[in-house]
């Protein structure tokens, strides 16, 4: 079959690899009918995922079609169409068992294996260590771009931001960057009826995009100056109930701090790459809770059963489409994405 491998930082290839094989009992192989890129796979691209091994098959998102699976498997047949979660859960151990998949120890103390530890989804085959409980299956009538985004970032934002943010009816809620993780948190953060959701980044393009598509009441720029007090303004009680971080850089989360009301919670959705400075001698005394972490997935069925009842859409991140063996192309949009006014790719066999 036909992969997108991993050769160390800076180079991959779409290329001829041997088919996954069965390795183990629970062990489900997927044709892959759509699949997407992540921010993460450009981080592993620029090195910053040692983890990841030369030869490794990148990709942690999949839609497709059930070719074979192990003498374990019993609520999976062949030729069922899946949805894979980009974390990986046995179901089992004591994390799984808890709701806390991404960090299964049966798949080596973090969920997320798929185009990290083992080989992922940017393939023509992909095989699904813990099958049952790692796949979901597909209402009938939905569109793999209906379902495609529940393997990551829908889930991301729902979980890290929505739900570690308690959103409740009438708050004020704040999404710094409007990527496909922040508009997956504000599209989902409607659900729970908020008085505002203000969608904050410097791109006019998806600040566009947050407000035509995806729930945002208000849109602010962050490089004008004066943004910290044009938002709390637009606020009931002069600072947010609820802030959510979806960059990952330290600026966006100190201007959380000033954001955050008394008694508010922050979630740090982002990824950061250096510590960040908290200013927990004015935050103390605020009562000012913060969240941050991986993403489990366990919410993919209830958001694939919201999109399939009309009420949450999420496939107009999907900006630009490529057919599988255009994956070079793909990453190449993909890796320039303000400038070619892309959220999402979409690869489909
Ligand atoms: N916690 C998790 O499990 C998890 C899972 C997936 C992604 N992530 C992380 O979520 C973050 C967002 O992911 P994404 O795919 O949407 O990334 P992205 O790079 O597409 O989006 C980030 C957005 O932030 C904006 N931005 C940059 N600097 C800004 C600033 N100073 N003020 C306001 N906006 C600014 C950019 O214009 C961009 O629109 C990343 O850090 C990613 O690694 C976390
Ligand atoms: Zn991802
Ligand atoms: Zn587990």
């Amino acid at each position: 079959m036909k992969a997108l491998v991993y050769h160390g930082p800076g180079q991959k290839a779409w290329e001829e690899v041997p088919d996954p094989t069965i390795l183990d009992p629970n062990d489900v192989i997927i044709k892959v009918e759509t699949t997407t890129i992540c921010g993460t796979d450009l981080h592993i691209l620029k090195g910053d995922v040692p983890a990841v091994k030369e030869g490794t098959v990148l990709g942690h998102e999949a839609v497709g079609t059930i070719v074979e699976v192990g003498s374990g498997v019993a609520k999976f047949k062949i030729g069922q169409r899946v949805v894979a979660s980009c974390i990986s859960t046995c179901g089992t151990c004591t994390y799984c068992r808890i709701g806390s998949p991404s960090h299964c120890q049966s798949v080596g103390g973090v969920g997320w294996i798929l185009g990290h530890l083992v080989n992922g989804t940017q393939a023509e085959y992909v095989r699904i260590p813990f099958g049952e409980t790692s796949l979901h299956s597909i209402p009938f009538g939905m569109s793999d771009e209906e379902v495609i985004f529940m393997s990551d970032i829908v889930p991301t934002g729902y979980e890290r931001g929505v739900l570690d943010g308690k959103v409740r009816p009438g708050q004020d809620v704040v999404v710094i960057g409007a990527g496909p993780v922040g508009l997956s948190a504000m599209a989902t953060a409607q659900l729970m009826a908020p008085r505002s959701i203000i969608a904050v980044d410097l791109d006019p393009f998806r600040l566009n995009a947050a407000k035509k598509a995806f729930g945002a009441t208000h849109t602010v720029n962050s490089g004008n100056p004066g943004w910290i007090d044009q938002i709390k303004a637009l606020t009931r009680y002069g600072g947010a109930d609820v802030v959510m971080e979806a960059v990952g850089i330290p600026a966006t989360l100190e201007a959380a701090f000033e954001l955050v009301r008394p008694t508010g919670r922050i979630t740090n959705i982002g990824v950061h790459g250096k510590p960040v400075t908290m200013p927990i001698h004015n935050l103390w005394i605020e009562n000012i809770t913060m969240t941050m972490g991986l993403v489990d997935g366990t919410s993919a069925p209830t958001l694939i059963d919201l999109v399939d009842c009309g009420k949450l859409s999420v496939k107009q991140l999907a900006t630009h489409r490529f057919a599988l063996d255009e994956m070079e192309q793909a990453y190449e949009v993909f890796s320039n994405a303000a400038a070619n006014n892309a959220l999402k790719v979409v690869l489909e066999a």
